[in-house]
């Protein structure tokens, strides 16, 4: 796979199978985050990767999923994730921003796990306090995302936007539908308005 199939195929996956992703794998998409572009190469991103089962439980009860489609689209019980990388921004490092590193990190942890087969959910809704406090991050370190991951249990598909409405949807078969803009709406020539790709 390449990167660009990567990137245009890779949609978010909130139901998993039960099955552990191997240390390597997941040493390489932490490796993969380790080496993204980083503001000033200041480097502020810390991880905590999370694989244990009673864990993984607690930082599930921190995290919202899928607010168009709530409580459906939240995993269930046997569909949950299988490891979580909680993505860090150490003020030490970094004493304001670090966010975007955080988000360029992330993209590139998502990207190489698709690669490998494994699903991903970039989540930014986060009971940030409660998920300080059950995995012991010191106060110096901000909280910036959370990556669920694990092996694809669903095949969400994308569907070109007509009109405003973002919202992704489930059909009667629990296909996710994630509408997505269209090229010629988002991309202008030399000014913008300009358009010159046909819709
Ligand atoms: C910054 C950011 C925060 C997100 N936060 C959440 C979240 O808290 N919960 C969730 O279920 N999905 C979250 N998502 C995933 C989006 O819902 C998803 O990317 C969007 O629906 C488009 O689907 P796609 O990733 O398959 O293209 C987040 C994505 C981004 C980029």
């Amino acid at each position: 796979m390449n990167v660009y199939e990567a990137a245009t195929k890779r949609r978010t996956i909130r139901k998993f199978l039960q099955k552990p992703i191997p240390m390597e794998i997941l040493m390489k998409l932490l490796n993969a985050a380790r080496l993204a572009p980083s503001a000033g190469n200041l480097q502020p991103c810390e991880y905590v990767l999370v694989t244990d089962k009673a864990l993984l439980d607690s930082v599930f009860s921190t995290l919202k999923w899928a607010r168009y489609i709530a409580p459906e689209g939240t995993p269930k019980e046997g569909e949950r994730p299988v490891a979580y990388v909680v993505v860090l921004v150490n003020t030490k490092k970094a004493s304001e921003g670090g966010e975007i590193d955080c988000a360029a990190a992330v993209e590139n942890m998502i990207l190489t796990a698709w690669e490998e087969g494994i699903g991903s959910c970039w989540i930014a809704s986060i009971n940030r306090d409660r998920l300080r406090e059950i995995l012991s991050i010191p106060e110096y370190c901000k909280i910036c995302f959370v990556v669920a991951l694990g092996y694809r249990a669903e095949e969400p598909v994308i569907e070109e936007m007509s009109g405003d409405d973002v919202r992704y949807w489930k059909d009667e078969e629990g296909i996710l539908h994630v509408p997505k803009r269209r090229l010629g709406d988002i991309v202008f020539m030399n000014c913008y308005g300009n358009k010159f790709i046909e819709t």
